[in-house]
């Protein structure tokens, strides 16, 4: 079996994990409007890469190369993913990025309006929280869970991911200088993928030096993942990536392949990938091999 079909078949059976998990995160014995219920599982379970679910597992894993581990750290798991739900079906919205395709099916706000598209990520976003803590009834410390608590408002929110789309939304046209826009890409995007490695860090019971390389490697992995999808908005396939094309330049983003020009941010990619892995050797895991095959894996990806 070569590396590829390998890390494909492990991505394939994590995704499925990941799945199944996510069908049940709504309590059943809750009270919900049933409209509410069915517009965020609308776009909860509508398929995606699953990425940073999967490397929450993958980095719990590889901490000690123990599976129980990643079953621990399920619940985080689910909450990044439910996080990253509510920020795309937001970031798609007419006031953000006006986008009628997500995940290959239309966007949350055509099917259900916006007042219920930008209800559905609230609860998402609230219900993320409630999930994070159900780690402590499989056997996370509680004070990892309270570190993981602290951790998800940090880099999901004013300081991170919602931050970062602020100076998206504020930079756009205005944006002249690479630094500024990496950091709009380090907060937009990777700090909820550093968030994931850390996260399955701490259900791994990783040390304080193997959380900050997962920091470091999420933040390298992270950025080369945005370049990549501002990329892949040039030059990918609606079909393939299940959300429109042009999408920036109809925004008028800049982006990195407008800054530095497509050659340079493929380069660029490849560039941060190798500083990411190298992050990784060096930080004592057990198991560092399947994050490292992710991050590979990823430079080839076309949605
Ligand atoms: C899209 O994320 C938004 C970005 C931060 C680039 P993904 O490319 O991970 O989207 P899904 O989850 O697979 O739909
Ligand atoms: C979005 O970046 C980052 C988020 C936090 C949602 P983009 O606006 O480039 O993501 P896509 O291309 O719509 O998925
Ligand atoms: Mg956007
Ligand atoms: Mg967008
Ligand atoms: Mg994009």
């Amino acid at each position: 079996m070569t590396t590829s079909v390998a890390i494909h078949t492990y991505l394939e059976q994590q995704r499925e994990i990941v799945e199944k998990a996510l069908q049940t995160v709504f309590p059943t014995e809750w009270t919900m409007p049933g409209k509410l219920l069915e517009a965020m599982d609308y776009s909860l379970l509508a398929g995606g890469k699953r990425l940073r679910p999967i490397l929450v597992l993958a980095a719990a894993q590889a901490v000690e190369g123990n599976d129980d581990a990643s079953k621990r750290a399920l619940p985080f798991a689910c909450a990044v993913e439910m996080i990253h739900t509510y920020s795309l079906i937001h970031d798609d919205l007419p006031a953000m990025d006006n986008d009628d395709y997500r995940r290959g099916r239309l966007t949350n706000h055509k099917v259900f309006g916006d007042a219920m598209a930008i209800l559905a990520g609230d609860g998402l976003l609230t219900h993320a929280f409630h999930v994070v803590t159900q780690a402590a009834k499989l056997g996370v410390p509680p004070e990892r869970v309270l570190a993981v608590v602290q951790e998800l408002a940090k880099y999901a929110g004013l300081s991170g991911m919602v931050g970062g789309q602020v100076d998206d939304m504020l930079g756009e046209q205005g944006v002249t200088s690479l630094q500024q826009l990496e950091n709009i890409h380090l907060h937009k995007t990777s700090d909820l993928i550093a968030f994931s490695l850390r996260s399955g860090g701490h259900a791994g019971l990783a040390d304080e030096k193997q959380l900050e390389a997962y920091g470091l490697f999420g933040r390298n992995v992270g950025l080369a993942f945005q370049i990549q999808d501002d990329i892949l908005d040039l030059t990918g396939t609606a079909d393939k990536l299940g959300k429109p094309v042009k999408s920036d330049e109809r925004q008028e983003k800049v982006t990195y392949p407008f800054l530095m020009g497509l050659d340079e941010s493929r380069k660029r990619v490849v560039d941060l990938t190798k500083e990411a892995n190298e992050t990784l050797l060096q930080a004592g895991l057990a198991k560092p091999d399947k994050l490292i095959a992710i991050a590979d894996y990823l430079l080839n990806r076309d949605h």
